[in-house]
């Protein structure tokens, strides 16, 4: 079976295209332009780590570095591959940076998304599942945030793209008898996580020594999300769109459904790495929520999402992953 993966060297592309792999029978095809909006060599190494040793003529995994604003080209390599799914992660992620360049949001995630959807529709791949956020719920003060509230009050332009990337798989599932699925990431961590979210930034500054920057006096609460946890949910999505051929689309959250405040993330990692954290207080941010808290029923019901991986487990694998990445590259 094929799938298409955007956003492979991404965070958690590399990690759903790692777990494809385990299975003989899916053949996959992977794009990413290697965006610099963080460091390239974390990027770089993800992308070694999906070559298949027996794979030597890329049977089952093939890897394309493309921007997918080049309409053509994707829509070239998509008519010679034929995916039975595109799963499409790629995106400009992080919410800070849309305050200061909202155009590349407006590109990587708007048009980019069109790009696939058009595509998709002339070449009749039917089955897409696209990556949304937690930040669609915006300043909605009533927890846990589920997929039945309505979303209208977007905190930043990042929540708007995403945002935008539901009405547009709404119209065009409807118009095109499409199936298709957004997923509404909470918080996202683990190992080759982010550098630009806060468990990779507190670890490091922490290990230098180095202040850690902590907004709102660390009062805020978000609902960190094991990686595997939310791979093992995209895999049993992949498995319940395939096996849909009338229109439909749905938004489904994966979250931990466990926020925590960030203090007690911070006095976590301190224990771990068994080191104080410098603290700098500084006020709440510009478009930063207060806190995430996802409901997860309609995932739990639809594919059997599970949260296995407790807060202290997963950020135990991080640091460890965290300490033998950084020993690596410092031997190169
Ligand atoms: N990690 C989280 O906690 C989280 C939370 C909510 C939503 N999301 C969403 O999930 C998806 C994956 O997030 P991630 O954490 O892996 O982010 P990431 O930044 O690690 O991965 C995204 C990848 O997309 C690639 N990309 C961006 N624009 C591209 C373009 N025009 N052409 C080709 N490739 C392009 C980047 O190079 C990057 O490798 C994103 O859509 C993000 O918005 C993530």
């Amino acid at each position: 079976m094929k799938i298409l993966v955007t956003g492979s060297a991404g965070f958690i592309g590399y990690h759903l295209v790692k777990s494809l792999l385990k299975d003989k029978k899916y053949q996959i095809l992977s794009i990413d332009n290697f965006d610099k909006y963080y460091d390239k060599k974390l990027k770089l190494d993800r992308i070694k780590d999906l070559k298949l040793k027996d794979d030597k003529k890329n049977k089952r995994h093939q890897f394309v570095n493309l921007d997918l604003k080049n309409k053509k080209k994707l829509n070239s390599i998509i008519k010679k591959f034929k995916p039975l799914i595109i799963v499409h992660l790629a995106a400009q992620a992080g919410v800070r940076l849309s305050l200061s360049n909202p155009f590349k949001y407006l590109d990587d995630n708007i048009k980019v998304f069109l790009n696939i959807l058009e595509i998709s529709k002339s070449l009749k791949i039917s089955k897409i599942i696209y990556a949304s956020s937690s930040s669609v719920y915006g300043s909605i003060k009533k927890y846990p945030y589920s997929e039945k509230m309505i979303v209208n009050q977007p905190k930043q332009f990042y929540a708007v793209t995403k945002l935008t990337n539901e009405l547009m798989a709404e119209t065009y599932s409807g118009l095109y008898n499409m199936q298709i699925a957004g997923i509404r990431f909470f918080t996202v961590y683990g190992p080759y996580g982010r550098p630009d979210m806060a468990i990779y930034k507190f670890t490091k500054n922490i290990l230098e020594g180095k202040k850690i920057m902590v907004f709102n006096k660390g009062n805020h609460y978000r609902d960190f999300t094991y990686i595997d946890d939310a791979v093992l949910g995209i895999n049993n999505l992949i498995k319940k769109i395939i096996n849909k051929n009338n229109k439909f689309h749905q938004v489904y959250n994966i979250g931990n459904s466990k926020p925590i405040k960030l203090l007690s993330l911070i006095k976590k990692i301190e224990k771990i790495l068994a080191l104080k954290a410098k603290m700098n207080f500084k006020p709440m941010q510009k478009g930063e929520v207060y806190k995430t808290f996802a409901n997860i029923k309609k995932s739990e019901k639809y594919f059997k999402y599970k949260n296995k991986t407790t807060i202290d487990d997963g950020l135990k694998l991080f640091i460890s992953w965290y300490r033998n990445f950084n020993k690596k590259f410092s031997k190169r």
